[in-house]
């Protein structure tokens, strides 16, 4: 175990940096780095970041090299791992992503319905630029890709790239899973056996057991029927207000199939109307970021700098996100742990196509992810998920061919959109909004 790794963070400059290297350097005892590199390609947001990061590892592990650039030979080369998390066209596009779709009286969100159609139109591109990038100047990495919206990433890399080496992850599972951990009185969500199937942002556990077998379902499901899921949590991303009526919301999305419990991202699609009717068209969840965690952990890092110290900083470890380095620990030591990823089904869910990236759990060693048979299944759940598969399918594939029509029918056929003329309408203001990122449609 003497080997140290290089890891290179795509998307240097994201709000999450912080707390990805804070999350890396809490497990240097298992999972060892030698050097850590930021690439962006916005390099003044990234300096910000950088600067603070390289006081922050110069105090805490000196021995740790550092780096940070805008050149692709220069970050991508003597990695082992690329660990990406870009936002294409930031913010300033996210808060249009949720402000058009709401114009039209559509979920605005970030990353379901028309809001994450035209992210992903835009995400395509720059993740296949990164993974072609690590695949010329290292070609033994593993792309480590949590840059949203991950369906459409993911379904993307698995047409346009098949045999990269990319494993597409979420941590919304893991979030959830540490809310059942408190509410089940546990100290740690590894303590649970979980079986889950779905899409990203879309799926549902079916079963949760202790290391001995035990159900703890039951007691979940009494205490998600009243509360969804509402808990105290340290955890510092969903303290905000949209995120605990979220939360809080999984009670009736969780009462349409009893049997199951849910990822709260089922509410865009299962509860479009109030959703719709809870959001302030002029302030969307983009302006609670831009207001919040964004002036946060940038303020932070201009104290750092000013300071010429990390000691005491407002920098936060990113607890959920230690899947991450899970994940990586899991490939470098082939340690089989089971985790939950995005991966082509293949047969796991065995009345759904095999073509399709689901998510589900996965034993993951040296040579990557070997999914988990999760068997049939039901109606409700295939008949989403169908629905959900064939807009991802048809956005890649719009991207890919440059079509209109294409792109047309994807948010068409989006849960969250009432008519093809709506469909329409949208798709020509999110043309207009996207020009600079999205390719010429026909
Ligand atoms: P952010 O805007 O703060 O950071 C994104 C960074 O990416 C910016 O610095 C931007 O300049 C950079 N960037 C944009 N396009 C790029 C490109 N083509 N090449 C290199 N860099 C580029 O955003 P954030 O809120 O910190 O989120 C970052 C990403 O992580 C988003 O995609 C977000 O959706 C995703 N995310 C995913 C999960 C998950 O569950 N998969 C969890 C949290 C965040
Ligand atoms: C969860 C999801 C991510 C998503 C994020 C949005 O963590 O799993 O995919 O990007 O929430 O959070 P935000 O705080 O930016 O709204
Ligand atoms: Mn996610």
């Amino acid at each position: 175990m003497d080997k140290k790794f290089s890891i290179a963070i795509a998307g240097g400059g994201s709000t999450f940096t912080p707390g990805i290297i804070l999350m890396l350097l809490d497990h240097m005892d298992t999972f060892p780095i030698r050097q850590i590199k930021l690439y962006d390609n916005d390099g003044e947001r990234q300096a910000k970041i950088a600067g603070a990061c390289e006081i922050l590892l110069r105090e805490r592990f000196p021995q740790v090299q550092f780096s940070y650039t805008v050149k692709p030979e220069e970050a991508f080369c003597d990695v082992d791992f690329v660990m990406a998390h870009i936002r294409v066209g930031k913010y300033r596009m996210r808060e249009l992503d949720e402000k058009i779709p709401l114009k039209y009286n559509v979920v605005g969100q970030e990353t379901c319905g028309p809001g994450g159609i035209a992210y992903g139109m835009r995400s395509i591109a720059g993740v296949l630029e990164i993974l072609d990038y690590m695949e010329q100047y290292s070609p033994n990495a593993w792309m480590l890709n949590y840059s949203n919206p991950a369906a459409i990433v993911a379904e993307a890399t698995r047409k346009l790239r098949p045999k990269a080496k990319i494993i597409n992850i979420c941590d919304m599972p893991i979030g959830i899973e540490r809310s059942f951990a408190t509410i089940l009185g546990l100290k740690d969500r590894k303590e649970m056996i979980c079986r889950y199937y779905g899409l990203n942002h879309f799926g549902w556990w079916t079963s949760i057991t202790d290391q001995e077998g035990n159900d703890l379902m039951p007691v979940l499901q009494d205490y998600v029927k009243e509360n969804g899921y509402v808990v105290n949590t340290e955890d510092f991303q969903h303290k905000d207000p949209s995120w605990k009526d979220t939360y809080r919301k999984v009670r009736d999305v969780y009462a349409l199939d009893p049997e199951t419990l849910p990822n709260t991202y089922l509410k865009y699609y299962l509860c479009q109307d109030y959703v719709v009717s809870h959001s302030d068209k002029n302030y969307t969840r983009a302006n609670e970021v831009m207001d919040g965690r964004e002036k946060q952990v940038f303020s932070a890092a201009e104290e750092i700098i000013r300071k010429g110290t990390a000691e005491d900083c407002g920098f936060h470890v990113d607890n959920h996100a230690s899947f991450i380095v899970d994940l990586a620990r899991a490939i470098a030591f082939n340690t089989g742990e089971r985790m939950l990823l995005i991966v082509r089904n293949d047969g796991a869910i065995s009345n759904f196509d095999e073509d399709a990236m689901v998510e589900i759990p996965c034993i993951v060693g040296k040579n990557g992810p070997e999914p988990l048979s999760m068997g049939k299944i039901p109606t409700f759940q295939k008949g989403l998920m169908e629905q959900q598969v064939a807009v991802e399918k048809l956005v890649v594939e719009a991207w890919a061919e440059k079509s209109y029509q294409k792109l047309w029918q994807a948010l068409t056929l989006s849960k969250t959109v009432p008519s093809g003329e709506v469909a329409r309408q949208l798709l020509n203001e999110l043309i207009e909004a996207n020009r600079e990122f999205w390719p010429e449609l026909k």
